[in-house]
């Protein structure tokens, strides 16, 4: 068992020479937003994950909110989502007026159970958003069919996924209208910002326009053909972006490699559950390294241990539907996702990013272990 501590985070990006030298490109250019840098990033990113167009936004929640707009959610409706995800999937439907209904999720990938998605679905159900929760697939194919089935607007949740394949094909490439965040615990980082992928034209044009405040496409700056919002991203973040881009395939195999040694190291951990593994139709991008604690285990006690020696943990994820604010506006409670909340118990994130060194990788499965007991 090793001894001692270590300071272990539990996220770090991975930024070189590259984006400084393209920072100061930018800084140069005396153009810091609205130029070129934009349209590189946009580019790039959508020919990344196979899909036509790609409006970049100043954060992920700022794309979720700017696609329930253009599905024209508002007042009345019901947009179904996952409670086992970062609350931005949920608020965005909430930003228009309508109510979150959470949906169970599948207990091996944590991802929106479909069958339980359209048990929920109601004449009120305007929109579904999907969550690709810890950078695994989600069941795109069925929830596309449910969503056409129902007439309703699918949205991809893809924050966590960017690098995910589904059916050997980048996440992204099957048709959805999808968003993608660039906060420093992500694959890629800008800081703070965001994408949003689709294969619309017209749809594509309309979030370009509402996210720079509803200007319509070649009037003046002072023409605004909408309400919009000031979700813009500035060019030093797509330089950044486009600096990430370069190197994604070198991050994405790093996080794999780290992934597979924590796999390894914890794999005879007694009672102790692992993240789901790939199959056929589902390649995840590592996005965090997400274990189950063993039956009886006092998460409390681990997280104590774990971070008295250095080991950086959070509790990921919450429920949604059962943080405070939520209970308050529309009464939720316990029981009604118990398969989201009996995970939600249980699971804990570990330090997690492409670089990690395998002697902290060791370090940290020691102290669990010895936490664990
Ligand atoms: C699943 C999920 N959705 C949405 C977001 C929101 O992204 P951002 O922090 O860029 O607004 C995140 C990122 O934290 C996320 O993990």
């Amino acid at each position: 068992m090793s001894t001692g501590t270590r300071q272990i985070g539990l996220s770090a990006p991975w930024l070189d020479e590259r984006e400084e030298e393209l920072v100061v490109e930018v800084l140069r250019s005396g153009r810091l937003s609205l130029g070129p840098w934009i349209d590189r990033f946009e580019e790039e990113f959508a020919a990344a994950v196979g899909a036509p167009y790609a409006a970049a936004v100043s954060s992920g929640t700022a794309g979720l909110h700017l696609l329930c707009v253009v599905a024209g959610v508002g007042p009345g409706d019901e947009v179904i989502t996952s409670p086992y995800s970062f609350v931005a999937s949920a608020n965005c439907a909430i930003y228009e007026g309508a109510v979150p209904v959470f949906a169970d999720i599948d207990p091996r990938t944590l991802n929106l159970d479909p069958a339980a998605v359209e048990a929920a679905i109601t004449p009120r159900t305007k929109a579904i958003v999907a969550v690709d929760i810890f950078g695994y697939p989600s069941e795109v194919d069925e929830l596309q069919a449910i969503a056409a089935r129902h007439r309703l607007t699918l949205i991809d949740d893809s924050c966590e996924a960017l690098g995910a394949r589904y059916k050997q094909r980048p996440l992204g490439a099957q048709g959805q209208d999808a968003v993608w965040a660039f906060y420093p615990n992500k694959q890629i980082t800008t800081g703070e910002g965001g994408v949003v992928t689709t294969w619309s034209e017209q749809t594509w044009k309309l979030l370009k326009s509402l996210r720079n405040q509803g200007r319509a496409d070649g009037g003046g700056w002072l023409d605004h053909a909408r309400l919009g919002f000031n979700y813009r991203i500035d060019d030093i973040r797509a330089a950044i972006g486009v600096g990430q881009l370069e190197k994604l395939d070198r991050i994405l195999a790093g996080r794999t490699e780290v992934a597979a040694r924590y796999t390894e190291l914890l794999a005879d951990v007694d009672g102790l559950g692992l993240p789901c593994s790939d199959d056929a139709d589902h390649q995840r991008s590592w996005f965090v390294y997400v274990i189950e604690l063993p039956e009886g285990a006092d998460r409390e006690s681990v997280i104590r241990v774990l971070e008295d020696r250095g080991v950086g943990t959070a509790r990921y994820l919450p429920c949604i539907h059962l943080q405070s604010y939520m209970r308050e506006r529309y009464g939720f409670g316990e029981g009604l996702c118990p398969i989201a909340e009996e995970k939600s118990k249980r699971t804990l994130a570990l330090p997690f990013h492409a670089r990690l060194a395998a002697e902290d990788q060791a370090f940290v499965t020691d102290t669990l272990r010895h936490a664990i007991g």
